[in-house]
């Protein structure tokens, strides 16, 4: 894919149906016949949450291929429940992704916390999105996903999933999971981790070749030295096998958007356990195959618990009123054994959190009105909410996580206001993110203030959310109502 294809078309799709068609060609040509690439040139492989996110789009072309999708990451899963940030495919040339498996070395440096001996794949994970997805899968297609066993299967994995990160990540012993490089909670180059990330030692830059350049322009991108740092903390960590338990790991941070994940996951996990658990009571095929392949019945009631312990922890060691949204923790800063230090960097992960249900009143309120204020200004200066700081020191417009609005991001905080009653400014992100997305062709992430296109095209999540938010009713009638084909979802260019 060339690296700087222009980025509005000139005639977009102006319709719901034309929209709709557009974004299920790009994952058609995305899917790899068990899952789906991210991008065909700059992400040759499967990674884990855009898998969760394109699973998200796919259950309205198909349930069972989203269900494959999800499926086929956690086929990858370690023994000691990570899940991977990414499943190499061994049809891919070594040289067409940095860092390739023989770096990574998964089966043989991860062999002692259980790595998978036959799939290599990376050692970090990303954001825990993925109950989410299969819950959003099942729902688009109970009766496929019930004949499948989907949720059966798929539910011990995502309790060992959330347990390994809330059992073996917690490093801050506060009851937040805290993450181990800057590409765990996917904003790799995020202003906030410059603080930490200054204290590692750069890798040798003779030592290993970018790849992501050859399909980005170098402005979009990650610095070479953000890139050298980003080697070392990978090379380290698999060369202590992997281990969390006493590994140094001296980038340690305490990220809001994860964590807000993970209790939107853990809510999810509730309403999974309870239609297991209603499937084991109806004493059908299904229900008793349920019963003999789990350890114990399903408790919706644990998952809630585990969700309020985690929501009170965000609150406690997050938030910060003076700014009016959540900051990420350096757990490593300060007095060594001490309770770490906030990271004054306005994040957009510090309005995730709105995705998460149960927060306090006051603290959702003051998110919304964050991000139409003066830093992220959602509905006045910026047309998406930016990854970062719209005032702040570090601010680009064009490089990935240092200002560029990403759909997936909108796509949470459209689905945050819209459940905290913010309905018409939900509508009003719905319609920006669904006229951007087509506007870019697609793009990996725009320039929040113009919406102009950068990085890779023809990105799979970009479009997975456009067919989500397209089978939204804006009317409110909920995520399974199809739109109007007839809908303008896109002022056409000019
Ligand atoms: N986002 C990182 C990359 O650019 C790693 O997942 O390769």
């Amino acid at each position: 894919m060339p690296a700087q294809r222009s980025h509005t078309t000139a005639h977009p799709p102006v319709t719901a149906a034309q929209l709709r068609r557009a974004a299920r060609r790009v994952l058609l040509r995305n899917w790899t016949g068990a899952s789906t690439v991210p991008s065909r040139g700059l992400y040759p492989h499967q990674w884990s949450w855009d898998s969760a996110f394109v699973a998200i789009g796919l259950r309205h072309l198909s349930a069972a291929r989203a269900q494959r999708e999800l499926e086929t990451l956690m086929a990858a899963q370690w023994r000691d429940g990570r899940v991977p940030h990414i499943v190499f495919n061994p049809s891919v040339p070594l040289g067409a992704y940095f860092p390739s498996p023989d770096f990574w070395r998964s089966s043989t440096a991860g062999a002692g916390a259980g790595a998978p001996a036959r799939t290599e794949t990376s050692g970090i994970v990303q954001p825990p999105v993925h109950a989410l997805a299969a819950w959003l899968v099942h729902r688009a297609d109970p009766a496929t996903s019930r004949r499948r066993g989907f949720l059966r299967r798929l539910y011990p994995k995502l309790v060992a999933w959330h347990r390994y990160l809330t059992e073996h990540r917690d490093l801050g012993g506060h009851g937040l999971v805290s993450v181990v490089h800057p590409w765990e909670p996917g904003m790799d180059n995020s202003p906030a981790w410059d603080g930490p990330l200054a204290r590692v030692e750069p890798a040798d830059p003779d030592s290993f070749r970018r790849a992501d350049l050859a399909h980005g322009a170098p402005t979009d991108r990650p610095t070479d030295l953000d890139y050298a740092r980003y080697v070392r903390l990978a090379s380290d960590y698999r060369d202590h096998g992997y281990r969390d338990d006493d590994a140094p790991h001296p980038f340690a941070v305490e990220d809001p958007g994860v964590n807000a994940l993970l209790i939107a996951s853990e809510h999810a996990l509730a309403e999974i356990a309870a239609e297991i658990a209603a499937e084991i009571d109806s004493g059908s095929a299904a229900g008793r195959a349920a019963r003999d392949g789990l350890r114990s019945a399903p408790d919706p009631d644990v998952h809630r618990a585990r969700a309020a312990r985690l929501t009170a922890a965000l609150v406690a060691r997050l938030w910060d009123a003076r700014a009016g949204m959540f900051l990420c923790r350096d757990v490593r800063a300060g007095e060594p054994g001490g309770r770490g230090e906030p990271i004054r960097e306005r994040s957009v992960a510090g309005l995730v959190p709105l995705v998460a249900p149960g927060l306090p009143e006051e603290i959702a309120q003051t998110l919304a009105d964050t991000l139409g204020g003066a830093h992220f200004g959602l509905g006045d200066t910026a047309r998406l909410a930016p990854s970062y700081d719209l005032v702040g020191h570090a601010f680009d417009p064009c490089r990935y996580w240092r200002g560029p609005a990403w759909f997936n991001v909108n796509w949470l905080l459209e689905r945050g206001l819209r459940e905290y009653g913010h309905r018409a400014r939900a509508d009003a992100l719905r319609a920006a993110v669904l006229t951007h997305a087509v506007s870019s062709g697609f793009a990996e992430y725009v320039d929040p203030r113009t919406g102009a296109g950068h990085g890779a095209r023809e990105f799979s999540w970009t479009a997975a959310l456009t067919l989500d938010l397209l089978a939204a009713d804006p009317g409110g009638g909920g995520d399974r109502v199809p739109g109007r084909a007839e809908e303008r979802v896109a002022a056409p260019a000019t």
